[in-house]
C-alpha cells in the first residue's frame, strides 16, 4: 500500500495571498480588461463589471477557496476530487474534472503567449524593434516572430521558440520547487516587483500630457476618458454584459479551476473569506487602476480616439505588442519603459502558468501518488509535446478555437457546474459554514443568498446567451478560412483528447481511493 504522503502547505499567510494574487493577477489584467474596456462602451462597461465582480466574482472566488481548503483537509489538490468529497456519485469526479482539463488546456497557449512578452522585454531592452515606425512595420516584426510570416525582421520562429522554452523550462522550475519553495516564492517576488513597475508605467502614462501640440486632443484626459466616460445607452447591450462576465472569470482565474488548487494547500485554520476577499482586490487594483490607465490611455495620447478604436478592436496583442511598441520609441528612456512594460507582462504571465498547470500536478500527486520529481516530468513533457500545434498553426487560428471553447464557454460552463454543486448539491449550510469558518471578517449574510440563487441564475443567463449568440456561430466555423478547416477541427480533436485523456486518469485516481490502493 502507498505511503500517504503529507501534503504541502503554504509557509506564510502574506505567502499564501501573494500566491493567490500572482494565480489571478495575469496577462488578463493588462492586455485582456482594457482591450474588453474600450470596446464594449467604455465607463458603461464598468457597471456590469462591477457587477459580475459581485455577483459572480467574489462568490465563486469564497466558494473556490472553501472548496479547496476542504479538499486539502482530504487530501484532495484537483477538483475532481473535491468534487466527490461534496457529491458522492459516480458522475461527480467527471463534472470536477473540467477544473484540470480547463487550466491544462488554457496553459497550451497561455504559457506561449507568456514567452512572447519575455522575448519582447529582450528585443525593447536591446531596442531591437527600435527605428520601425509604423504600426502596419511593428505588426508585420509581430508575426515575423511569431512564425507567422517570415520577413525581413525574422527568418524563423527560432527566437519565439527559444522564449518558449526558457518559459516552460523557468515554470517548470518554480512548480518543481513545490508550494513553499517554489510558488510561494514566486509570489513574494513578483507581485510586489509587478505592482512597483505598474506604478510607475502609470505614473509615466499619467504625465504624458500631450505628447504632440498639433494634436491637442490625442492627450492623457481624453485617454482616461476613452475607457471611463460611460455610454449608458450600451447598457440594454447583452453583448456588454457578457463581455464583463467573461472578463471577471478570466481575470479572477475562477472557474479555472487553478484557485481551489492553490486553496487546498491551506492550513484548517487559514482564512477563506479574508484570503479570497484580499486576492480579488489586489487582483482588482491591478485590473482596473493599472491596466485601465497604462496601455488604452498611452495609445489615445499618442494616436488619438479614432486610431485606438481601431487598435482596441483588432484586439489585445495589437495594443500591446504592436502600439505600445511605437510609444516606447517615441518617450525619453522609452528602451527601459518598453522593457518594463514586457517584464510586467512577463511576470503576470509566468505566476499564472505555473497555477494554470498545477491542478494536473495535483492530480498525479494527490491522485496516484507520485513524487513530485516525476509529476513534474510527465506534466512537463505533455505540455511541450501539446504546445506545438499551437506554436506552428497559430497562423491557422488553432489558438483561437482553443481559446473560445476553453477560456470563454469552458469557463461559464464550469462555474455554473461548481456554484451548483456548491450550494446546491453539498448545501449552502454547509458551504456558508466552510467559507466563514474562521474568518477575521464578517461575511454579509446576503451572500448566502447571493451564491445559493442569484449567482447560479446570473450564470445561467450568460451559458445561455453565449449558447445562442456564439456557439452556433462557432461550431459551423463561421467566418475560419477555407484554409485553416482542418486546424480548426485539429483543435477541437485536441480538446476532445485532453477531455477523454483526463477522463480515464480521473477514473483510476478514485478507483484507488475506493480500494484502499492511496489512502
Ligand atoms: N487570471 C489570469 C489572467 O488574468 C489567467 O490572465
Amino acid at each position: 500500500m502507498a505511503k500517504r504522503m503529507q501534503r504541502e502547505k503554504w509557509a506564510s499567510k502574506i505567502g499564501l495571498i501573494l500566491a493567490l494574487a500572482g494565480n489571478a493577477i495575469g496577462l488578463g489584467n493588462f492586455l485582456r480588461f482594457p482591450v474588453q474596456a474600450a470596446e464594449n462602451g467604455g465607463g458603461a462597461f464598468m457597471i456590469p463589471y462591477f457587477v459580475a465582480l459581485i455577483v459572480i466574482g467574489i462568490p465563486l472566488m469564497w466558494a473556490e477557496c472553501a472548496i479547496g481548503r476542504m479538499g486539502g483537509r482530504h487530501g484532495h489538490g484537483h477538483t475532481a476530487g473535491m468534487f466527490e468529497v461534496m457529491w458522492r456519485h459516480p458522475l461527480s469526479k467527471y463534472l470536477g474534472m473540467l477544473g484540470v482539463v480547463i487550466p491544462f488546456a488554457v496553459a497550451l497557449y497561455y504559457i506561449y503567449i507568456t514567452a512572447w512578452t519575455l522575448a519582447y522585454s529582450y528585443f525593447s531592452l536591446t531596442g531591437n524593434y527600435f527605428g520601425i515606425t509604423t504600426r502596419e512595420a511593428m505588426g508585420a516584426y509581430l508575426r515575423g516572430f511569431q512564425g507567422v510570416e517570415p520577413n525581413q525582421f525574422f527568418s524563423s520562429i527560432g527566437p519565439a521558440y527559444l522564449s518558449f522554452l526558457i518559459t516552460l523550462g523557468l515554470s517548470f522550475y518554480i512548480v518543481y520547487r513545490g508550494i513553499p519553495g517554489g510558488i510561494e516564492r514566486l509570489g513574494k517576488i513578483a507581485m510586489p516587483l509587478l505592482f512597483l513597475i505598474g506604478v510607475a508605467l502609470a505614473v509615466r502614462v499619467l504625465t504624458l500630457g500631450t505628447p504632440d501640440p498639433n494634436y491637442p486632443e490625442n492627450n492623457v484626459l481624453n485617454g482616461l476618458g476613452f475607457v471611463w466616460n460611460p455610454q449608458p445607452e450600451r447598457l440594454t447591450d447583452a453583448t456588454i454584459w457578457l463581455a464583463a462576465a467573461g472578463q471577471i472569470f478570466f481575470t479572477l482565474s475562477v472557474a479555472t479551476g487553478a484557485i481551489p488548487t492553490y486553496a487546498s494547500y491551506m492550513r484548517e485554520e487559514d482564512d477563506v473569506a479574508l484570503t479570497g476577499l484580499s486576492t480579488a482586490s489586489l487582483n482588482e487594483l491591478a485590473e482596473v487602476v493599472l491596466g485601465g490607465t497604462i496601455a488604452i490611455t498611452a495609445a489615445v495620447a499618442f494616436f488619438g480616439l479614432a486610431e485606438t478604436e481601431e487598435i482596441a478592436r483588432k484586439g489585445a496583442f495589437n495594443l500591446g505588442f504592436q502600439a505600445l511598441p511605437m510609444i516606447f520609441q517615441r518617450i525619453p528612456l522609452g528602451q527601459l519603459f518598453g522593457g518594463l512594460w514586457f517584464l510586467l507582462l512577463f511576470f503576470a504571465g509566468i505566476s499564472s502558468v505555473v497555477a494554470l498547470t498545477q491542478p494536473a500536478m495535483a492530480l498525479f500527486q494527490d491522485g496516484f501518488g507520485w513524487s513530485r520529481g516525476k509529476t513534474t516530468a510527465v506534466v512537463l513533457a505533455a505540455l511541450f509535446l501539446l504546445c506545438q500545434p499551437v506554436i506552428f498553426f497559430l497562423k491557422h487560428g488553432f489558438l483561437d478555437e482553443l481559446d473560445f471553447w476553453v477560456g470563454t464557454f469552458g469557463l461559464s460552463l464550469f462555474a455554473l457546474i461548481e456554484t451548483i454543486q456548491f450550494a446546491w448539491v453539498f448545501g449552502m449550510e454547509r458551504g456558508w459554514e466552510e467559507i466563514t469558518k474562521g474568518a477575521a471578517i464578517t461575511v454579509p449574510r446576503i451572500f448566502y443568498y447571493v451564491i445559493k440563487y442569484i449567482t447560479p441564475l446570473f450564470l445561467l443567463f450568460i451559458l445561455a446567451a453565449w449558447a445562442i449568440q456564439d456557439v452556433p456561430e462557432k461550431l459551423l466555423m463561421a467566418g475560419v478560412r477555407p484554409e485553416d478547416v482542418p486546424y480548426v477541427w485539429g483543435a477541437r480533436v485536441l480538446m476532445i483528447a485532453i477531455l477523454l485523456g483526463f477522463g480515464v486518469l480521473v477514473k483510476i485516481a478514485s478507483s484507488k481511493k475506493e480500494k484502499g490502493i492511496r489512502p
